[in-house]
């Protein structure tokens, strides 16, 4: 699932944040997003996983223009083929664990055996079984992050974008967080872009890219 970048450029409203952007991203890459805080890289993220729209350029995602899908067959296509994890491990508070996991596939109207048959084999997967049926506020941190990551798995998506996911981490459980990704990388043989200014996540990375100031400015590895 190659992602290419051309000549892209974003602005809200009147405020450029992304300049003239060329990038590629090869299928099955465990590529570092590096930059600054307020750099662009949500931002950067936001429009592959097709949340943000580009105000110039183009972002083809397996030779797909994303540009020219519209309506249900956009839709489709990213439910399918992205896994989001957010910046904080946001879970929904009011659904359980099992839930919060299932939620793409009842956008996507799966039945709820085959929900139900997903999540547990994510959660036997990711260890953490127990608290399929608990609420986001009774279980741990590190068990959130996985409740995320076993989320974004749902739809066996062929891109994972995970923003920050090592934030406000002690440095065990950012090295077990960043562990447990470039593991589901590597089972799932997807590619994974995870934006972050952390630099033990350097180690992990098979591409690293840096935005500067809305700039790609040096891509390595
Ligand atoms: N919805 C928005 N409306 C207007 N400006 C925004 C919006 N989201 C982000 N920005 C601006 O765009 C720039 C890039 O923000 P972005 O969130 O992409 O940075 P970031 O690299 O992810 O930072 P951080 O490391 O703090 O998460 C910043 O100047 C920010 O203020
Ligand atoms: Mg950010």
């Amino acid at each position: 699932m190659t992602i290419k970048l051309q000549e892209l450029n974003k602005k809200y409203g009147k405020k450029p944040v992304l300049f003239d952007i060329n990038l590629e991203v090869p299928t099955g890459s465990f590529t570092m997003l590096r930059g600054v805080s307020g750099s662009g890289k949500s931002t950067l993220l936001s429009i592959i996983g097709g949340i943000e729209p580009v105000t110039s350029g183009q972002v083809v995602i397996d030779g797909q223009d994303v540009d020219k899908l519209k309506g249900k067959v956009r839709t489709d296509f990213y439910r399918h083929k992205v896994g989001f994890i957010f910046q904080g491990f946001y879970l929904q508070p009011q659904l359980t664990i099992a839930e919060n996991i299932a939620l793409m596939g009842i956008f996507a109207g799966m039945p709820r055996s085959e929900r139900e048959a997903r999540a547990k084999e994510l959660a036997e997967m990711l260890g953490i079984v127990d608290v399929l049926e608990s609420m986001p506020a009774e279980i741990s941190g590190g068990q959130a992050e996985r409740a995320c990551a076993a989320r974004a798995m749902f739809m066996k998506p062929e891109i994972i974008l995970a923003d920050e996911p090592t934030n406000n981490l002690d440095p065990e459980n950012a090295k077990n967080v960043i562990e447990m990704l470039k593991q589901i990388q590597e089972d799932t043989g997807a590619t994974m872009i995870v934006a972050s200014h952390d630099p033990m996540v350097e180690r992990y990375a098979t591409q690293i890219i840096s935005i500067k100031n809305g700039r790609v400015a040096e891509e390595k590895k």
